[in-house]
């Protein structure tokens, strides 16, 4: 089972970076393969503490037609990525990780990865999509928020003893219906 982590490095949010400077235009967003396996792993290692996913667990999200793995690439550096699962069937789908690297952050990235998941889950079918992350984790939290995930609930020791997670959702669709006119 795959399962989603929403542990991180703290920082804090300095003056200096507080404001957007750039959406970083050479930055591209792209489908993760195989070959991107190492460059996934060092964000990993980056990012996330001993909680961070094992090569087999990225592996899976690289390879699995249930999942999509997404990579934010600055000439052939990866510098971001966001992986994810569903379920056709269900019409649900799960945002396991999203990561940027320290000095790529505040910039817009996070935001193009999860709307890029969000896109594709879409496109098939999935209807709700759901995530945990660290109730401390204040920069994802906030970038959930306003992406329109809801605070569902919080579960307790999700990540181990005394490491809660809220449970976050949003229904994502194709866009407002389109009228059809009565006569
Ligand atoms: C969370 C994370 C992915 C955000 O990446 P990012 O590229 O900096 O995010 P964006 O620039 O797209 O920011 C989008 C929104 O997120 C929120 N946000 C991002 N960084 C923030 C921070 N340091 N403090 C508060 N809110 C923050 C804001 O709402 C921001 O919108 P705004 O710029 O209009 O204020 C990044 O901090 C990270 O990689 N953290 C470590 C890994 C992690 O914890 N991942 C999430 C759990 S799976």
């Amino acid at each position: 089972m795959l399962k989603s982590h929403g542990e991180y490095k703290p920082f804090g949010r300095s003056a200096t970076n507080i404001s957007k400077q750039c959406c970083m235009p050479s930055v591209k967003v792209r489908i993760a393969t195989m070959k991107d396996l190492p460059g996934i792993m060092r964000l990993e290692a980056e990012c996330f503490d001993e909680r961070r996913f094992e090569q087999e667990t990225v592996t899976a999200f690289i390879v699995r037609n249930d999942t999509i793995a997404l990579v934010a690439v600055d000439e052939q550096m990866i510098v971001g990525a966001a992986m994810c699962m569903f379920s056709k069937r269900c019409g649900e789908g799960r945002i396991a990780s999203i990561a940027v690297l320290d000095g790529r952050r505040e910039k817009g990235l996070a935001s193009r990865l999860l709307i890029e998941c969000e896109k594709k889950m879409i496109v098939l079918g999935v209807r709700r999509c759901g995530l945990e992350v660290g109730i401390e984790n204040t920069p994802a939290i906030s970038l959930y928020l306003k992406h329109g995930y809801v605070l569902k609930t919080m579960a307790k020791d999700y990540y181990g003893a005394k490491k809660h997670a809220y449970m976050m959702e949003k229904s994502i669709s194709k866009g407002p219906k389109k009228r059809v006119k009565v006569s």
